[in-house]
């Protein structure tokens, strides 16, 4: 029982930064900014914003944003006050074990599989819709068996419908392309990425800039036409609208989906290792990265939702198609290029930071260390489990309905952002004396306000996430108490052993 709550001293945690097995550390505060920025900007604004205003919020979805940025800020707040007193990989689930004990780091780090794996599935599935509109522009096709997983997801029935094509082979392609950059190593994986942030902050400027001049201000009006809440209480709407499936609408409910476009930011601290000086340059990457997006997303669901009325906006490329329905088709090229651009490096964050927690949990040997601990001897990057990365999310964003998914990131990453905003207060409790080079401000107000944003989106989303969240976390605790807790290092058997 001790052991569940046990937790991993600070002082181990910087130890163990000390050792021969480390990553390479040379990023500094742009490319760690460029890398939040990196994973922030992607699907969420260029392709689920056109679903959320038609579908729940109207023109209010920039107010969903702020809502939803709310949240994360005060979630980031949190992030960087540990990033800066712990500077090691592994992100949530190093903090979680250094504060509440070997249990909520497991599931934190479980947690974490969510918001990076099946998020890194999600995000391919889109890329390959952009891809094939792009490659549509110049008259080329892919069979149309290549072109999708051959189940969908039908939100409102609930049931698995057969789409008659065998898998999404765009989806495949790009998985495998990431995964061999980034076996090769992370100095390769930032010029890569920093070279994809650039165009796509650029395409996002030219859609604000641009599209500026086709706003309608009457497009505007209503600008909630289902409200501005949204609240559902285990599938009972509580505060509200509900469409006939009995999901909840408005700006709340918006707030809850658009929360994934902000998903990323936190995928900084898992470089933590990877910094020059951590302590400084991993909370300004967090912070800024986080702002940088929030203001962007206000402005370009502002232009959307002023230059096409709510109810036209397309669902699969609502932003190209934004620029089509005003007549600018030539947009159409330059914006659906930024956005794969954009996409593909989401996707290569988030396929960067997975392997990084895999890496931090086998070295407390909460997984076998042989596999997921191992750095590549040149290369210098945690190789085998990016290379299981890599199979997972191919098989995944190839074979499986992935829209109903998204959902269940957003659920498993507020989850994990109100136990980092959980942990900085008992740490605060616990270790008032520890060296904090970034302190949240307003604490305890800012964790408390943290937690209750991110429960408020919890229970904005279709109650059926709590579900799949309950399901995933029990097959989680199967694995950990039938492994990783007779394997921890903070088990006393195990450690005279070496975790053997
Ligand atoms: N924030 C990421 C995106 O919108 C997941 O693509």
């Amino acid at each position: 029982m001790n052991q569940l709550f046990a937790r991993k001293p600070l002082q181990v945690l910087l130890a163990e930064m000390e050792g021969g097995n480390r990553l390479r550390r040379i990023l500094g505060p742009v490319q760690l900014t460029s890398l939040g920025v990196g994973c922030i900007i992607g699907v969420g604004i260029f392709v689920t914003t056109g679903a959320v205003a038609h579908d729940q919020t109207g023109p209010a979805m920039m107010l969903s944003f702020v809502v939803a940025g709310l949240a994360c800020v005060f979630a980031a707040l949190c992030y960087a006050e540990f990033a800066s007193m712990v500077p090691v990989a592994g992100s949530a689930y190093t903090y979680a074990y250094a504060t509440l004990g070997e249990l909520l780091a497991w599931i934190i780090g479980w947690d974490l599989v969510l918001e990076y794996g099946i998020g890194a599935a999600f995000v391919a599935n889109g890329w390959s819709g952009y891809f094939r509109d792009l490659i549509s522009m110049f008259g080329l096709q892919i069979p149309t068996a290549l072109t999708s997983a051959p189940f969908d997801f039908d939100l409102q029935t609930g049931l698995l419908l057969r789409t008659g094509t065998l898998f999404d082979l765009p989806a495949v392609l790009i998985c495998v392309v990431i995964t061999a950059i980034l076996v090769k190593g992370i100095r390769e994986s930032a010029s890569f990425n920093a070279a994809m942030v650039i165009t796509k902050v650029v395409i996002v400027l030219f859609v604000i800039a641009v599209g500026a001049f086709y706003v309608n201000p009457a497009n505007w009006h209503p600008f909630a036409p289902h409200g501005y809440t949204g609240l559902s209480f285990f599938g009972k709407t509580i505060w509200g609208q509900q469409n006939a499936a009995g999901k909840p609408l408005g700006m709340l409910a918006g707030a809850a989906i658009s929360f994934i476009a902000y998903i990323g930011f936190d995928s900084v601290s898992t470089h933590a290792e990877e910094a020059r000086n951590p302590r400084r340059d991993v909370p300004i990457g967090i912070i800024a990265s986080l702002l940088i997006c929030t203001v962007l997303y206000c402005a370009v669901s502002a232009i959307l939702t002023g230059m096409v009325p709510s109810s036209e906006l397309e669902t699969r490329a609502p932003v190209a198609a934004a620029f089509r329905q005003v007549g600018l088709s030539w947009a159409r090229y330059i914006i659906s290029a930024g956005a794969l651009a954009g996409i593909t490096s989401v996707l290569l964050v988030l396929m960067l930071s997975q392997p990084r927690v895999l890496l931090a949990m086998a070295r407390d040997r909460l997984l076998p260390p042989g596999f997921f601990g191992a750095v590549h001897p040149r290369f210098r990057t945690p190789w085998k489990s990016t290379m299981l990365t890599g199979f997972v999310v191919c098989l995944m964003a190839g074979l499986l309905p992935l829209r109903f998914l998204m959902e269940l990131v957003n659920i498993g990453t507020l989850l994990a952002f109100s136990i980092v905003c959980g942990a900085v207060l008992v740490m605060r409790r616990t270790h008032p004396e520890a060296e904090r080079p970034f302190r949240a401000p307003l604490v305890p107000l800012v964790p408390i306000l943290g937690i209750l944003m991110c429960l408020l989106l919890m229970f904005s989303l279709p109650w059926e996430n709590w579900l799949r969240l309950g399901v995933w976390l029990v097959i989680g605790l199967a694995i950990y108490f039938g492994y990783g807790r007779r394997r921890s290092l903070l088990n006393p058997r195990a450690a005279a052993t070496g975790g053997r």
